[in-house]
């Protein structure tokens, strides 16, 4: 007896699955008890399939032949993107077979429609590798933590970002070299501006809070800011106040109300998250009864991903030993409860503000002056330097501000005619 299971794209992660498959064998059969045989893998470009020593009549150009073959139970979906991604899960959901897939973009995007097929259907949908790459946080949500209303979650989720803040810092490399690095790491996206603009964190951070909160969220209302204006003067500035800046996901419950964001973020040096560094990612939850907790590992990379496609596969096999599906659905954690998502303007934190300005008499006192006028009080003052008729860095950090004020603040400032650059804004999170 074996369990047969199709594989539709043969990219990076693609091809991690199909080492598992043809190498690991003995251990899927070690931990299944029964053999899983990859029966076919469709990609229109098969120039990967060289370097995999397979038998020819298990590669095909086209993924119907893995849609039509009614023997493979389990189609896994590794192409990305929303087409022919999305029809081809809908397909293979409509012909009763299982599937696993690591489409963030997918699902935070039409993830409501997949699994409202796959109920219908009465099927399995695994999508562990969607969010944390290898790190197993889709079932830690939906099983490890079921007794817990969730709190928070912060989030590294974007393996590409994190290397790119964490070289920069490091090593003072450029921004476009380090980014070059990561690609040839194979970690970033096809198109790296969803990596560098905070995109895919927000489709996994989507993800996160469908399960964690039981709300649905659309793209549109998680406030999205990306690294590209982090300089490595703000890296700097950030170290000596004892900070470290990630691109984090930020999702909070706020008396029903939920706080879902992306932006860099400036949090304590103390903080365990702040020693994440590189393309590891990190995910941190705080629960009601459990309190916090972390869980750590290679967010992005042709093994640690096709290691969490597998572990669904693995999980929807013994689903099909036991002649059982969907034991727990796909968002079993909560029961859909729509909840409020709060407006950015109206979120409440402390700032680290970095002005370029003439350096000549009363320009702090400028500055500080519009940011009292709109009720910020200052943490601490920074300035660097001295450049008689050129520009200097001034540093502020803010105690706890309503966004709009600041917005407010900060566009007043910028009108001033000693204000040589539009201000830097980060936002500081306490992890609570
Ligand atoms: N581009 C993503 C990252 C890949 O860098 O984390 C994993 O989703």
């Amino acid at each position: 007896m074996s369990i047969s299971v199709g594989l539709i794209g043969l990219g990076t992660i693609g091809m991690g699955v199909a080492k598992i498959f043809t190498r690991d064998n003995e251990i899927l059969f070690a931990h299944l008890g029964e053999k899983l045989q990859l029966k076919k893998i469709a990609d229109i470009n098969l120039e990967n399939a060289k370097h995999l020593n397979l038998p020819s009549e298990i590669l095909t150009q086209n993924a119907e032949d893995i849609l039509n073959d009614p023997e493979i139970q389990i189609v896994i979906e590794l192409i990305g993107g929303y087409e022919p991604a999305k029809s081809f899960l809908l397909k293979a959901i409509a012909e009763g077979k299982h599937i696993v897939t690591a489409n963030k973009a997918l699902l935070a995007q039409h993830g409501e429609e997949i699994f409202q097929a796959a109920a219908d259907k009465e099927v399995d949908i695994g999508f562990e590798a969607s969010v944390g790459g290898g790190i197993p946080i889709i079932r830690a949500l939906k099983e490890g933590l079921a007794a817990n209303s969730l709190k928070s979650i912060y989030g590294i989720i974007n393996g590409t970002a994190n290397y790119i803040l964490t070289e920069m810092e490091k090593k003072k490399s450029p921004f476009e070299q380090v980014l070059q690095q990561a690609q040839a790491h194979g970690f970033a996206e096809a198109d790296p501006t969803y990596d560098i603009k905070g995109i895919d964190t927000a489709h996994k951070l989507a993800i996160l809070i469908s399960l964690a909160f039981g709300t649905r969220i659309t793209l549109e209302q998680i406030y999205t800011e990306g690294i590209d204006r982090i300089s490595p003067l703000d890296l700097q500035f950030s170290r000596e106040l004892g900070y470290k800046i990630k691109l984090l996901a930020l999702a909070k419950d706020v008396n029903d109300e939920i706080e879902a964001r992306v932006h860099p973020t400036m949090i304590s040096k103390d903080y365990l998250l702040a020693t994440v560094d590189g393309a590891y990612n990190a995910i941190y939850v705080i629960g009601n009864r459990v309190g916090s907790t972390m869980f750590y590992g290679m967010g992005a990379g042709e093994e640690p991903t096709a290691s969490a496609v597998v572990s669904d596969v693995i999980d929807i096999a013994r689903n099909i030993q036991k002649n059982i599906t969907r034991r727990i659905t796909p968002t079993s954690f909560c029961r859909q409860k729509e909840k409020k998502i709060k407006d950015i303007n109206q979120i409440v934190s402390s700032y680290y503000l970095r002005f370029s300005a003439l350096d000549k008499p009363s320009v702090l006192s400028n500055i500080s002056g519009i940011l009292g006028e709109h009720n910020i009080s200052l943490a601490s003052v920074i300035q660097k330097g001295r450049q008689i008729g050129g520009s200097v860095p001034i540093v502020m950090m803010t105690h706890e501000a309503l966004e709009q004020d600041i917005k407010h603040a900060l566009d007043k400032i910028n009108t001033l005619s000693f204000v040589t650059e539009k201000p830097h804004l980060i936002r500081v999170a306490e992890l609570d």
